[in-house]
């Protein structure tokens, strides 16, 4: 519990100005004087954080698989808006050494990085395990550790070996078992360094983006069932990988295992409306719960609201059964507790109202299921990336959400939060949005006494950004990848990011977006 923590509130000067001009290119709408006196827990821990499909490259060098992303962008070049693919990508794989240096330049002691699962498996089941693949993994946990870099890592971070999705990946319980052979496979090989896990990283974005729709791969757009086989499995998956873990490894590795949830957070549309404020529990409990209930929740299973409006839902058209599955009494008790900490990602929030019908939806699906209007008020800065509004009092909001429903003894860590931006070096919209989001999150820790003990900005470098190919950049480096080398530059943000983490403070006047303040940086 961090109560100690909470310190009293004063001497905060924050004055709000507006700007007067906005040719600036970086508008932002107030300006923050003064330094907060609110500081970071001396042993919070700051990092950053990528994914290996998203920067490594290599796509089949040293007998890599193919992993669904190969597979979907290769066959479907027009998916992305500029045809791209992660073929080369930032190229990580060959530049893992510099690629170190940049993350110690931003004084952060962790790193954040998952495991190509094809790359460790090429055909994903352990019969089989790449001496390539497992050396590099070796040799970038070595060099992290070399720079007092300490490396959390993922094992499935949305690139599944293609083999597995020709069986229909999450939606077959098979691949359970495989799963949790990969996981042994890594803590084998790992676990002597590796002290902390997380399995899975945002079940809900791959599950609805990518089974119920066809925004992200496998895109086969099973909307109203696919989505919810894809959270059983992965969910069950999960835990066993967990469990394997606690009762094989822990023991004598005493390491840590998580899952990453993430949750754009909802506001009523208009808060004195009762049907906005039940659309956003309606959201959320769907959206969110839906993985979060099973894992964290005293009673496990999944949340009752869920468990009757998609019973109700389905007879109602004509189903024969639920859509979502049922998990057994035993399949609920291992379910339950099974994580260490509440990994969380988040990046914007949404104006909530109810609705039965949208133009974009399907009928079924988890949109149709949870029947809320989802907008964004046009006033908050959009600085980057279509679907990312700034609304930094969404995090904190969030931040409690998690707390008082899953309790303030589990340890939240925030595994990713960041914003795109539009290629600039001058990035003050990711300098303003991390100061307000990283305000925000010291005011869930300091007045509302939430259990948080890590964040980790998204992303350390320009990468793949799934379905905007390499048009949406969210690195606090940036990476030009028209060069062979794919050369690395820092932006503004990286010493912005590394002030916050050094002084364990925010300060207010180094997103002061004016030319003659450039020195601040
Ligand atoms: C969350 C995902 O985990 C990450 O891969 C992605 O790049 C960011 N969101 C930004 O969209």
């Amino acid at each position: 519990m961090r109560s100690s923590r909470s310190v009293a509130l004063s001497g905060v000067v924050l004055v709000a100005i507006s700007l007067l001009s906005c040719s600036h290119e970086a508008v932002v709408s107030d300006i923050y004087y003064g330094v907060s006196n609110y500081s970071f827990p001396e042993d919070f821990i700051f990092g950053v954080s990528t994914a290996a499909f998203q920067i490594e490259g290599a796509w089949n060098e040293g007998g890599k698989g193919e992993s669904i992303w190969d597979t979907y962008v290769h066959e479907h070049p027009e998916y992305t808006p500029d045809k791209s693919n992660g073929d080369i990508a930032a190229d990580s794989y060959h530049k893992f050494k510099e690629d170190v240096q940049l993350i110690k330049a931003l004084g952060v002691k962790y790193y954040r990085l998952s495991i190509s699962w094809p790359r460790l498996l090429p055909n994903g089941t352990s019969n089989n395990i790449s001496t390539d693949g497992a050396r590099y993994y070796r040799n970038l946990f070595e060099e992290l550790l070399k720079a007092n870099i300490t490396p959390i890592v993922t094992l499935f971070h949305w690139d599944m070996p293609t083999p597995f999705m020709d069986l229909g990946g999450w939606s077959n319980p098979v691949i359970v078992d495989y799963f949790v052979d990969y996981a042994r496979v890594a803590f084998n090989l790992y676990g002597d360094i590796i002290k902390t896990w997380t399995t899975i990283n945002e079940p809900h974005q791959h599950c609805y983006q990518g089974y119920g729709a066809d925004y992200f791969a496998p895109a086969i757009k099973s909307h109203g069932v696919g989505e919810y086989l894809c959270a059983h499995y992965l969910i069950l998956s999960h835990a066993k990988a967990y469990h394997l873990y606690e009762k094989e490894f822990k023991p004598h590795q005493k390491g840590k295992v998580g899952i990453t949830l993430d949750a754009f957070m909802g506001i009523p549309k208009d808060p004195r409306n009762f049907e906005d404020v039940l659309a956003v529990r309606s959201y959320l409990q769907i959206h969110f719960d839906l993985y979060a209930h099973p894992i964290f929740s005293a009673e496990g299973d999944y949340p009752t609201f869920v468990r009757q409006r998609i019973n109700n839902m389905s007879l109602a058209q004509g189903f024969a059964r639920s859509r979502l599955p049922y998990f057994t009494a035993e399949e609920v008790k291992i379910i339950r507790g099974s994580s260490d900490f509440f990994g969380l990602n988040h990046y914007t929030t949404y104006l909530m109202s109810p609705s039965e019908m949208e133009f974009s939806w399907s009928i079924p699906s988890m949109d149709h299921d949870a029947q809320v209007r989802m907008e964004q008020d046009p006033h908050w800065e959009k600085p980057g990336t279509e679907w990312l509004s700034v609304y930094p009092e969404g995090f904190r909001k969030l931040l409690n959400y998690v707390s008082d429903n899953y309790g303030r003894e589990i340890p939240i860590i925030v595994t990713e939060n960041g914003v795109g931006d539009k290629g600039q070096l001058k990035d003050y919209d990711r300098i303003s949005y991390f100061n307000k989001y990283l305000y925000q999150l010291l005011l869930a820790i300091h007045e509302d006494n939430c259990n948080i003990i890590g964040y980790f900005a998204w992303t350390l470098m320009d990468d793949f950004e799934w379905s905007d190919g390499y048009l949406s950049k969210f690195g606090l480096y940036k990476v030009d990848f028209d060069s062979p080398e794919r050369t690395r530059t820092p932006k503004l943000s990286v010493s912005s990011y590394r002030n916050i983490v050094q002084t364990r403070r925010i300060n207010f006047d180094r997103y002061k977006p004016l030319p003659n303040k450039l020195n601040h940086f």
